[in-house]
């Protein structure tokens, strides 16, 4: 009898002292398990007089179901502290405010080049875009510009071998196109070119935008009002455009394009030193030449081009002063572009 008591107070108190059901668990293996303390009482049931046993039995039974249902409401205990603690653990705070993810931003190059396309698209240009790596027909010969010709030291070129060179102008796509596909022509050519061209205002690397129209009829008008529309959308709703005589070798007569400074309105400020006009696109009626190597008869068909510096947009439009910036990719600077 009084070794039970002992026994039940002893498995009280293992049952107390457990930390969770793990542990509790084991306890209730040491007093109920097969190797347990309960079940080592029965076994000594060998030990006893007949006539004591079932009276033994009894009592040792009695203490099994009592250490049972003393164990099972630790285990309910238990298990309803350790979800306390688990919901504790895991609360979410739904007032929180939540956590920023700094979103992105298209790069100023890439949004005037976007604006650039969204203008001429809606004259009805396609855009084309040719490969970075040319071969030296499509960038100088077929632009009428021969081996021997002098304007090839207008572009200072990166070759690659005799043969292939990395394009110095997108120029070479209207080539491309017009070997493709037959007048009308409403093209618009975006991408990078290169030159061995290295200061604050000229990288080795930069982006142009070509455009090509070619169609009976076209005239250096067509040109001009084109670009008064490109320059009104681009720069301010009064900005003009200025063409001045220039040369291209794949333009016959060719333009330098001024657009009048978004800034001072044509007065004179620094941006435009003082004239009132800023210097944006070359451009000009395709060479007879150039429509001939392409298959296409100048007598029937006239057509017009232009190329730009799209990081020249950019600077002139956002106030950058070196080009440098548009490719060193410091955050605190493009941050500055986010819509
Ligand atoms: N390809 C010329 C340049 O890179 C620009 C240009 C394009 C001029 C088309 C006339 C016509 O300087």
């Amino acid at each position: 009898m009084d070794e039970n008591e002992m026994i039940a107070e002893e498995a009280r108190a293992a049952a107390e002292r457990a930390a969770d059901s793990k542990e509790l668990y084991e306890a209730k293996m040491q007093f109920l398990g097969r190797q347990g303390r309960v079940t080592a009482l029965m076994k000594r049931m060998k030990e006893i007089a007949q006539e004591m046993r079932p009276a033994f039995g009894k009592q040792v039974n009695a203490l099994r179901e009592k250490l049972e249902e003393m164990f099972s409401q630790h285990e309910e205990h238990m298990k309803e502290r350790e979800m306390a603690k688990k919901l504790a653990a895991e609360q979410v705070d739904v007032t929180m405010p939540g956590r920023k993810h700094g979103a992105g931003a298209l790069h100023p190059v890439t949004r005037v080049k976007n604006e650039l396309i969204d203008i001429f698209a809606g004259m009805g240009f396609e855009v084309f875009e040719g490969p970075e790596i040319e071969n030296d027909y499509y960038n100088f010969t077929a632009l009428n510009t021969p081996a021997d010709h002098p304007a090839r030291d207008m572009q200072d070129t990166f070759y690659l071998t005799d043969e292939f060179l990395l394009r110095t102008q997108t120029s070479a796509g209207q080539i491309r196109l017009m070997e493709k596909k037959k007048p009308p022509i409403k093209m618009l050519s975006p991408g990078r070119v290169f030159r061995s061209d290295d200061d604050a205002t000229h990288s080795p690397m930069f982006h142009q935008m070509e455009g090509l129209v070619v169609d009976k009829g076209i005239t250096l008008c067509d040109l001009q009002g084109m670009l008064d529309e490109f320059a009104r959308t681009m720069f301010s709703a009064t900005s003009k455009t200025r063409l001045r005589p220039s040369y291209f070798p794949f333009t016959e007569p060719s333009v330098e394009v001024d657009v009048s400074c978004h800034i001072c309105g044509g007065k004179g400020c620094s941006l435009c030193k003082g004239t009132g006009w800023i210097e944006v696109l070359g451009a000009g009626m395709v060479n007879r030449h150039v429509l001939e190597n392409c298959g296409v008869d100048p007598d029937e068909y006239t057509g017009f081009a232009f190329g730009m510096g799209i990081e020249r947009i950019a600077m002139l439009k956002y106030g950058i002063n070196n080009i440098k910036l548009l490719t060193e990719n410091d955050v605190r600077f493009l941050e500055q572009f986010k819509e």
